[in-house]
Formats: C-alpha cells, structure tokens, sequence
C-alpha cells in the first residue's frame, strides 16, 4: 500500500474539513471565513513540507503561498488555486447542505467541492505524498492560491504584475478545469476571457404612471431590451463593430480533433443543459461556438416593478449586468471600448446608457506541443489510461492572461472535474475517484518533468 492509498481517508477529511468553511468572496460578511480558508490551505501547505508558507497581505483577500526550490537545475512549477468559492444559492435546491460536505455515490457534495478546493487539494496532497515518502521533490515547485478568483482576481493580477521575481518559474499548472468525459484523460488548451460589467440605463427624472404618461415617456427597460436586440441578432451573431476582427479560427487540425471527441449532443442538452434545443451561430459548430467563438451574454436585469401583482409605472432607470467572453486574439479593453461605442450607437432616443466594466481577464490558448504540456498529456495517460485528449473551455481563468504576459510561462491546464459538476449551481460536486486519480497523475507528472 503506497502513501496515497494509506492516507486516502485522512485526505478526504482534510479536504471536508475546508469545505465546511464558506469562503464566498463576494460576500462582505464571509470576510472572516475568507482568512480562515486561507490559513487553513498555509498550515496543509506547511505541514506537506513546504518552505516559506503562508499568506501574502495585501488589498483584497488574502493570497497563499509556499515553495520548495531544493532541486536546482530542475524545472520550477507555479502550482496555482483558488480558495474562494461562488455563493450557494438558490438554498433550496441543494439536496444536503452546501457547507456539510456529503459522500453519495462516489461524489462529494459541497460549494467547492469541484471549483476549486478539491482541485486544489489535489496539487497540495500530490507534493505532500512525494516529499513524506522521499523527503524531496523531483524538481522545484512554488504555490500561489488566491481567493478572490470568482470576484475577478485583480489583486493577485497586480502582485503578479508588480513582483514577477517572487515567482520565477517554467510553466504554471492549474487544476480548475473539467475532464472532457470520466475517464478520459483531458488537457484544457484553451479558456475564453471575459469582459463583465453594468449597461445603466436613464430615461424620466422619477419614475411615472404609464397611463398618464405612456405614449409619451421614454422607457428603460424597454430601451435595454432593444439595445440588447441591436449588439446581438437572432442567430447569436454579434453585431458590435469590429469585435470579431481578432478572432482566430481554429486550425483544421484542432477541429478536426474535435469532430473525433466522444460525444452525444442530445445527451448534453437533455440531460446537461435541459434545454429545449442549442442556439448560437448556426454556420459554427457547438465546440466552436462554446470554445472558439466569443458571446454577449445578459445575465439580470433590474428595474421597474417585479413584486407580486400589479403596477402601472413606467421607470425612470434600469441596470442589466452584462458580459462579453472574448477568445484569442481579442482584448478585455479593445472589446469594451468597442461595447461603449456600439451601445451609444444604437440607444434609443429618450434615454441615456452608459456600460461600466467591473472585471476584465484576456483569453489564453497554448500550444500542445509545448513540452511541459506533453509531460502532462503523458502522466494524464498513465493514471487514467488511454491517450490524452485535448480541448478548450469557455470558462475563464483570469490569472492565466497574467501568467502569460508577465511571467511569460504557459498554464497547464490539468482539471479533473467533470462536465456534470454543477460548478456555480446547487449540488455541485467532485467525483472521488477524479479526486484520487487526480493527485496521482500530478505526482507521476513531477516525476516525468523530474527525469
Ligand atoms: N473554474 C472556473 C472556470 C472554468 C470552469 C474553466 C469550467 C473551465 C471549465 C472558474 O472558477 C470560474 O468560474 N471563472 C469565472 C471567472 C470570472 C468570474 C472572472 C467564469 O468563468 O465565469
Ligand atoms: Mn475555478
Ligand atoms: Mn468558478
């Protein structure tokens, strides 16, 4: 019995006992919890064998650090996670508590379960098995764990930006990606950016009543619905001028790889999605569109009377929080740039809209030929059998952008969630057994970077 399989049961404890700790990072009153996830990662870190661990204060939460450099002439590694975790609601939709972790049928159930506590267990509990069984490591590693990564990740993007020498290293490796299918061992090579922000929209200094004044009164929420309708056609076609001018299309080899993935698309919007049928640009493939192809996305809007029965009022303002995924080679302040000017463009008469950005991340896509991608593909093939296969994600990552541009070192992508998690939804969870296969596929990997 290896080290890994004699500490499975304290490691699953371990990683319950940070789940229990809602560290919710938008959340002002979870500030507490927020420093106590942190400590609680610092100590593991510390107790693994690692030098120099502990947080780095700063504006914003916390961020956590540890290093162990005692194989010179080795490949160093940024091992990167995040610590903070999207709110839980709705309630009452989670079949067991979202802060009582519970085992049923090989999964944890727990918010961070999957994204990203379990993830980044994985990274801690693989260098932990490798330094108590040898007492060092095959090559030299540094973590950096950040707890605002669902807020946006500004202040780890400044410390990255503004302290490059704290963190030399070859490549990063970040476990907060998902595994095309169970069993199948993925790599992520691609992650869509993002642009988020608020389109605010004035019409009437206070609101009024639309019997009196309808016929006349410019209105908000519908001046949204029509700004809305002119920056995205029915076909999901963005019509902003000039923001698709950066798009790469994939190679042919990239497309065709992923017309070769195992997939069941009825399965995916039945049983993933429940969705009634798939929309977006129909001259583009569902992975294309979902990986390669940027979006406009609403996500609320606010204004006006929702309660319960009836109001007759026209409002004087609305808000809808807006976001824009940008893949490569597009730019956070060139694609908002060119949002401000198409919304000017088409806002109806009678009201004012502005768009305010409130976090920004640039988009990522490696090369698969890098090396230290194809030490990963390797140990990812070892531990889960079969060859490595490799996709992207229309999730966003933002460090990944700084990684790149400021350390100029690739991400590895090596997630081990998988497509059915319920990542930012109830019952998410992590498959155990991705949990284990996990932590051994990052410690065969060190060792395949190590010979
Ligand atoms: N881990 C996710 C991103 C992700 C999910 C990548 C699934 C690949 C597959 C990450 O925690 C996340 O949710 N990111 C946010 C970033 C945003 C808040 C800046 C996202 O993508 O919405
Ligand atoms: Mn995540
Ligand atoms: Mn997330």
């Amino acid at each position: 019995m290896d080290y890994f399989e004699a500490n499975s049961e304290r490691f699953l404890e371990g990683l319950k006992t940070w789940l229990r700790i809602p560290s919710i990072s938008t959340a002002p009153e979870h500030k507490p919890d927020i420093r106590r996830a942190a400590e609680f990662i610092a100590a593991e870190l510390r107790d693994a064998g690692l030098q120099n661990a502990g947080l780095i204060e700063g504006q914003g939460h916390p961020l956590v650090y540890a290093e162990w450099l005692g194989a010179p002439g080795k490949p160093t590694l940024l091992f990167y996670g995040h610590y903070d975790v999207q709110p839980p609601d709705p309630l009452d939709e989670w079949k067991s508590a979202p802060f009582e972790p519970e085992i049923r049928d090989n999964n944890i159930y727990a918010r961070g379960a999957s994204d990203d506590k379990g993830q980044t267990y994985i990274l801690v509990k693989a260098v932990e098995g490798l330094l108590k069984t040898r007492g060092k490591l095959p090559i030299n590693v540094r973590f950096l764990i950040e707890g605002e990564e669902e807020v946006g990740g500004e202040h780890i993007a400044a410390y990255v930006a503004g302290k490059p020498a704290n963190l030399k290293a070859d490549a990063a490796v970040i476990c907060d990606t998902e595994m095309f299918a169970p069993d199948l061992p993925t790599l992520c090579v691609g992650l869509r950016g993002i642009v988020y922000g608020e389109l605010r929209v004035e019409g009437a200094s206070h609101d009024l009543h639309s019997g009196v004044y309808g016929g006349a009164a410019p209105n908000p929420i519908q001046a949204i619905a029509e700004i809305l309708c002119a920056l995205k056609d029915r076909d999901g076609h963005i019509l902003i001028p000039g923001f698709t001018d950066r798009v790469i299309a994939p190679s042919e080899k990239e497309s065709a790889a992923w017309a070769r993935l195992p997939f069941n698309e009825r399965e995916y919007r039945e049983k993933e999605m429940g969705a009634r049928e798939l929309v977006g640009e129909p001259e583009h493939t569902l992975f294309e569109r979902v990986w390669a192809r940027p979006t406009l996305e609403v996500h609320g809007i606010r204004g006006g009377f929702t309660g319960e029965g009836a109001k007759t009022v026209i409002p004087a303002r609305a808000l809808a929080k807006l976001s824009m995924r940008l893949v490569a080679d597009q730019r956070p302040e060139e694609a908002t740039a060119q949002l401000k000017a198409a919304v000017a463009r088409v806002c109806p008469r009678g009201v004012t809209a502005e768009f305010e950005s409130i976090h920004g991340a640039a988009p990522s896509l490696v090369n698969p030929d890098n090396p230290f991608i194809r030490a990963a593909a390797s140990a990812m093939a070892e531990v889960f059998g079969g060859e490595t296969v490799y996709i992207r994600s229309g999730g966003s990552i933002p460090i990944v952008g700084s990684f790149d541009q400021h350390l100029g070192i690739p991400s590895v992508l090596m997630g081990f969630g998988l497509p059915d998690d319920n990542l930012h939804a109830p019952n998410e969870k992590f498959h155990l057994p991705n949990f284990y296969r996990g932590i051994r596929a990052v410690a065969r990997y060190l060792d395949v970077l190590g010979e």
